[in-house]
């Protein structure tokens, strides 16, 4: 039996990647496909674009989900899989951070696998497998720094959409690029891991470590470190998502470590202060994180389409959550009105 996976956002930069893999492995089977706006006729036996993805879902009923909708449009995937039990392979950061508490019922209730793509996070998940929870002590998430990593405030006046699209070492979609220069991803990517593996905010730490080749570590509590390594390839983490328990092969070539230059630094949170935002926001729960990636979603889009600086959308964002309350969403229409709210209140119209 194949295993069918549905692909939501197959025209992106994970989506054509997943392709990539389904199509290298007999076992897998591309059972549906869906697309924001882009024309996808034939990719799939069941295609969609625009609309909710879930109409997909319900008719194809895939053995996997691989949600690679950019932004809080995939909420509505996430929450359908994870209330089924249906097995999610997570790229779509967004849903996770915004849902929270609610994806976490979502997940108990429906008792499937959650598999997360995002390297980071695949590191971690392979890590800490079914290692007790005692013994770990934290969990430390490793950030490439972006094309800005070394520069002050000041040398960031003027940079525009396109140096901060120029990522060093991943090639990826506008948003999460941008999110990766301003280290917005790097805080998203904390409050994912507090919802994907249950550690509290000061068990989670973020490294720079500008060749991306390591991924994750974790500290246990005997002194140990244990890390996750391999060349930054998204076609890795969405092989292991797609194919586990398998593990199958990928074209990826064998680390050379003759080669390899591990170096690892603090973060600069006063030029890149989402980071410290994010936490904050995460600590504080409730509805905090939704408003944090909706006025982060709002501020990217205008920044890519020259409307703000660069240097604004951190400050778009410090005043969205200043001026919310954030008390949690008991269910998900509340958690989409908080998302429309807080869109609504990020003043870069
Ligand atoms: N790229 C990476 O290496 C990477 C790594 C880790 C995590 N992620 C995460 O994976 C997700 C996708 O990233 P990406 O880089 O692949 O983004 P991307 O290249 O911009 O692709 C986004 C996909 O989502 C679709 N889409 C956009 N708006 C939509 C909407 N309102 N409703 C339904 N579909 C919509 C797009 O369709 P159209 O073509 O029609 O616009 C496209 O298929 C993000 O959450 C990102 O944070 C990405």
């Amino acid at each position: 039996m194949k295993r069918r996976i549905a692909v939501l956002g197959a025209t992106g930069s994970i989506g054509r990647q997943a392709i990539e893999v389904i199509e290298a492995h007999p076992d897998l089977e591309l059972a549906a496909a869906t697309s924001g706006s882009t024309p996808i006729d034939g990719l799939a036996p069941v295609t969609q674009v625009g609309g909710d993805a879930t109409d997909v879902l319900e008719q194809t009923e895939p053995d996997v989900v691989l949600n690679a909708i950019v932004g809080f449009a995939g909420i509505h995937a996430t929450l359908w899989a994870l209330e089924r039990g249906v097995t999610l392979a997570l790229a779509n950061k967004e849903s996770l951070v915004a849902a929270g508490e609610l994806a976490r019922e979502a997940w108990a209730r429906g008792g499937g696998l959650l598999l997360p793509v995002d390297s980071e996070h695949s590191a971690a998940f392979q890590l800490l497998g079914d290692m007790p929870r005692d013994q770990v002590r934290g969990l430390v998430l490793t950030a490439s720094g972006g094309p800005f990593r070394g520069r002050s405030r000041d040398e960031l006046e003027d940079v525009t959409p396109a140096d901060a699209l120029a990522h060093p070492t991943w090639h990826m979609g506008p948003k999460i690029t941008i999110d990766s220069a301003t280290l917005a991803n790097k805080g998203l990517e904390l409050i994912e891991a507090h919802f994907l593996f249950d550690l509290p905010y000061d068990a989670i730490e973020v490294v720079v470590h500008p060749t991306s080749v390591v991924h994750a570590i974790v500290r246990l509590r005997d002194g140990a470190s244990l890390a996750h390594l391999g060349y930054p390839d998204m076609r890795v983490p969405i092989s292991f998502a797609l194919t586990h328990p398998g593990r199958e092969a990928t074209p990826l070539p064998q680390l050379d470590f003759a080669g390899l230059r591990l170096e690892f630094h603090e973060p600069d949170l006063e030029t890149f202060p989402l980071l410290a935002l994010a936490r904050e926001a995460g600590e504080r729960g409730g509805t905090y994180p939704c408003v944090f990636n909706a006025a982060n979603e709002v501020a990217v889009e205008a920044f890519l389409q020259g409307r703000i600086r660069f240097l604004d959308i951190d400050g778009a964002v410090a005043d969205a959550l200043a001026r919310v309350d954030g008390a949690p969403a008991r269910d998900v229409d509340e958690l989409v009105e908080a998302d429309r709210s807080a869109r609504n209140l990020v003043a870069v119209a």
